[in-house]
């Protein structure tokens, strides 16, 4: 069984006509897509954003006219996948490198959900993902050497692009810094912390914005509230 899949499914039932939704990166969204598509086929009618290069594409190719967020304020549902969240629906982003767009997103809509298979739920965050840092390019040693002196013992490195010379650029044209942290510092100072960086541009710590996550296991699919 494929539990993203199951998840999406579980997810997509609650768009509801002329809804504004957003979808994020990655391979649950792929499946959120899919199953988007079936609902456009049996009549419901709704308009779609992406904070993803990736995701505009697949929705494309399935038909969609994917509504660039510019002009927009609000959107009433944003569904994303994450790397880890916790029991305060607090989530670690940026598989995709893609987090400041999904932030943006999240925070125009109404709900964000997030969505994913059971292995993504831990009582609290623990340390195997890095807090994922987007920097403007002239800013990168000074916000390097300031997270290293803000948040002591982490360690941090420039994102590589794979099976290329050189670092990952954003969609943005700025970088990104993988930063380790050993222990968590209390999360809701994290990003006020980072933010305080001339040149950091947002961080992959989703604190406190998720309201809903739909999470499929082998004993079935549920729903968690914050
Ligand atoms: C993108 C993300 C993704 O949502 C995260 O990597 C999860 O991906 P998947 O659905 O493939 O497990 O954070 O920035």
């Amino acid at each position: 069984m494929d539990l993203k899949k199951e998840a999406a499914r579980a997810a997509v039932q609650f768009v509801q006509h002329n809804h504004r939704i957003g979808l994020g990166a990655g391979s649950t969204m792929a499946h959120m897509a899919d199953l988007l598509q079936q609902k456009a086929a049996e009549g419901l009618a709704f308009r779609v954003y992406t904070s993803s290069f990736s995701t505009a594409r697949l929705l494309q190719q399935k038909g969609f006219a994917v509504q660039q967020a510019t002009h927009t304020s609000a959107i009433d549902l944003y569904f994303d996948g994450c790397d880890q969240f916790d029991a305060g629906l607090n989530a670690l982003k940026s598989g995709g490198g893609v987090h400041t767009s999904e932030k943006i997103l999240a925070f125009m809509a109404g709900e964000f959900i997030l969505v994913g298979d059971e292995s993504k739920y831990v009582q609290e965050l623990s340390t195997r993902f890095p807090l994922v840092v987007e920097v403007l390019p002239e800013a990168l040693t000074y916000v390097q050497a300031q997270i290293g002196r803000l948040f002591a013992g982490t360690t941090s490195s420039l994102r590589q692009a794979p099976q290329k010379d050189g670092a990952i650029v954003t969609d943005h044209g700025n970088y990104l810094l993988d930063v380790m942290f050993t222990a968590w510092p209390p999360l809701e100072q994290i990003n006020p912390a980072a933010k305080s960086i001339p040149g950091v541009v947002e961080t992959s710590l989703f604190f406190g914005i998720a309201q809903k996550a739909v999470i499929a296991g082998e004993q079935g699919v549920q729903v968690l509230y914050k």
